[in-house]
C-alpha cells in the first residue's frame, strides 16, 4: 500500500535521511522505532508532504506521491497524528476534531459520522466536546489527536510518538484503541520509542539507526556528500521479525 525507496530527505544542509526503504502492505499495522534523532519524524513528515523529498520514491496504492502537497496526500487517504499532538489549546474538542474532517471535505451527514465513530473509539471525549483542548489530560489530548486523523477517514494512518509522555495505563488504553482500528481493517504506521509496546502489537518492525559506513569504525570507508562533509550518520532501516 505505501511503498518507501531509496529516500534521501534534509533539513536545510544536513542529511537525516539517507536512502531509507519501508513497506506497508494493505491492513498490516507496522511499527519504526529509532533513538532520539534517528529521523523517525523526517520520514513521516516527507511521506505526508511537510517535507520535501530531495531523492527516493513514495508510492501510495502504486501512485507517487513524492513531491505532492500534505492536503493531496490526506485527500489521498493518509493522515498524520503528529508529533506532540498538535492541538488547537483554545479551540473545543469538538472543533479540534472537526478540523481533521477539514482536509477531506464531505456532507454534513458523513462528518457527524464520522464525529461518532471517533466518540465510540474514545467515549471519554465525549463529555467533553465543549471543553477547551488544553483543559484535557495528556491521554485525552492523544486521543483527540488521534480521533483529529480519523475524521479524514483515512486508509492510511502514521502515528508519531502516540504514547510519549503517558502513564502505562493510558498508553494500554491508546494501543488497545489501536488494535481495534486493526481489526477493523485499518493500515497503521506506528513510529514509537516504547519498541516493546509497539512490538507487541504491530505485525512488522523496522529500525532506523545510525549505521553503514559513516557510523562504521573505519572513516576512511565512507564516501559521498555525508562523509565528505563530516556530518551526520548513515541512517539504514531494517526490518526486524517480530
Ligand atoms: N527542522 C529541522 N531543522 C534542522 N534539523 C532538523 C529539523 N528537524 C529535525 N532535524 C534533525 O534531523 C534529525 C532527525 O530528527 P527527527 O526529528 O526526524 O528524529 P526522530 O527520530 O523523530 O527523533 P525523536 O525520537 O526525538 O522524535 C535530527 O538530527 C534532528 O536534529
Ligand atoms: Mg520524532
Amino acid at each position: 500500500m505505501l511503498s518507501v525507496r531509496g529516500l534521501d530527505v534534509f533539513h536545510g544542509r544536513v542529511q537525516a535521511l539517507r536512502g531509507v526503504d519501508l513497506d506497508v502492505r494493505r491492513g498490516e499495522l507496522v511499527t519504526l522505532v529509532g533513538p532520539n534523532g534517528a529521523g523517525k519524524t523526517t520520514l513521516l513528515r516527507a511521506i505526508t508532504g511537510l517535507l520535501p523529498v530531495r531523492a527516493g520514491a513514495v508510492t501510495f496504492d502504486g501512485v507517487p506521491i513524492a513531491g505532492a502537497v500534505p492536503e493531496t496526500i490526506v485527500r489521498r487517504g493518509i493522515s498524520m497524528v503528529p508529533e506532540g499532538r498538535e492541538l488547537f489549546g483554545p479551540l473545543s474538542v469538538r472543533e479540534n476534531l472537526l478540523l481533521g474532517g477539514h482536509a477531506r471535505p464531505a456532507a454534513e451527514r458523513r462528518r457527524s459520522d464520522a464525529l461518532e465513530r471517533v466518540l465510540a473509539l474514545f467515549p471519554a471525549l465525549r463529555s467533553r466536546l465543549r471543553q477547551p483542548a488544553l483543559t484535557l489530560s495528556g491521554g485525552e489530548q492523544q486521543m483527540v489527536a488521534i480521533g483529529r486523523a480519523l475524521m479524514a477517514r483515512p486508509r492510511l494512518l502514521l502515528l508519531d510518538e502516540p504514547s510519549v509522555g503517558l502513564a502505562p495505563l493510558v498508553v494500554r488504553d491508546i494501543f488497545a484503541v489501536l488494535d481495534v482500528l486493526r481489526t477493523e481493517g485499518l493500515t497503521m504506521l506506528l513510529v514509537e520509542q516504547n519498541a516493546r509496546a509497539a512490538f507487541r502489537i504491530a505485525d512488522r518492525g523496522y529500525v532506523l539507526r545510525p549505521g553503514g559506513r559513516i557510523a562504521a569504525a573505519d572513516p576512511e570507508a565512507g564516501s559521498g556528500e555525508a562523509a565528505r562533509s563530516g556530518y551526520g550518520l548513515e541512517l539504514i532501516t531494517e526490518e526486524v521479525p517480530r
